[in-house]
């Protein structure tokens, strides 16, 4: 069966799209044959990401641009033209329980992991709107409904990203355009590296998992390509999460005895 997802052609903004889960939706994208712009703030990972992309024969081309600047977002959606799909992944995150964490830091995981994801969208939704079509696809977490420690930012973040996403399905569904959210659950990337360079964290991370092993970036970007393609046509406002099974474990972390195993 060839073009399946029926891609080829498309256009593409993807933030984030110099590491990690934004590379490797850029580039699972462009494999599917869609014409990819990658906007980061990091210029040299956008040039990794489009020489990765040349390297098999495709198409990324990096547009610097910073998400908390609602400026620099204009010009990289101008530079970008009318896209077809739009994959918000640009993040951060930052340790600290609710109580403890800087107000700069809180303010810096919202304005990047939030505001940042609903300035891209209305520099780009709008001309989806006028051609009546378009997918907005939101790189979420399995951290906006499960609490994690130390993490207080993050969750609330990423909660607002998934409710964000539900109203502009809501909004935009009438002119034609999808919102949807996928939430990973562990990824290894860039961002989260460092956990797994301390001693035994890897393993006892792949064990904790039902498929017993953390994701790589392309498990979600190959979620997100679905999302991106008219296979998903009557999918909106939804949440796609890939985790896994991670987030189905809840139960086995009490003690039950006589139902063990
Ligand atoms: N890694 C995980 O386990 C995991 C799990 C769930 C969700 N996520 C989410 O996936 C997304 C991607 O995370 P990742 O693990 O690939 O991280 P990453 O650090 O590897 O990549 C994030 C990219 O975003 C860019 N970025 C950050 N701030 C920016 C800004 N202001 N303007 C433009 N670009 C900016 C960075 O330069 C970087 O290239 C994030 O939204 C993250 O919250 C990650």
């Amino acid at each position: 069966m060839s073009d399946w997802l029926g891609l080829t052609g498309r256009t593409a903004a993807v933030t984030g799209g110099g590491s990690g889960i934004g590379q490797g939706c850029a580039l699972a994208l462009a494999r599917a044959g869609v014409i990819v712009w990658a906007l980061d703030r990091d210029e040299a990972a956008l040039a990794d990401t489009a020489q990765q992309a040349a390297d098999e024969g495709a198409l990324v081309t990096g547009i610097a641009c910073n998400v908390t600047d609602v400026e620099s977002v204009r010009r990289a959606a101008t530079t970008a033209g009318a896209v077809d799909i739009l994959v918000n992944a640009a993040g951060i995150s930052r340790p600290g329980t609710l109580l403890d964490v800087s107000a700069e830091d809180w303010q810096r995981v919202l304005d990047i992991n939030l505001t940042g994801y609903l300035t891209t969208t209305r520099a780009f939704a709008p001309a989806m709107v006028e051609r009546g079509s378009g997918s907005l696809i939101h790189v979420a977490s399995i951290s906006s409904r499960n609490p994690q420690p130390g993490s207080g930012a993050y969750s609330a973040s990423k909660a607002g990203v998934a409710l964000m996403s539900q109203q502009l399905a809501y909004e935009l569904g009438p002119s034609g355009v999808r919102s949807n959210t996928v939430s990973p659950g562990l990824v290894r990337t860039p961002m989260t590296e460092a956990y797994y360079q301390a001693p035994g964290v890897a393993e006892r991370r792949d064990a904790a998992i039902p498929l017993r092993r953390v994701a790589r970036a392309d498990d979600i970007a190959d979620v997100v390509v679905f999302l991106a393609s008219e296979r998903s046509r009557y999918v909106t406002g939804a949440d796609i999460t890939v985790d896994g099974g991670f987030a189905t474990t809840l139960m086995g972390t009490v003690p039950r005895p006589g139902y063990d195993g």
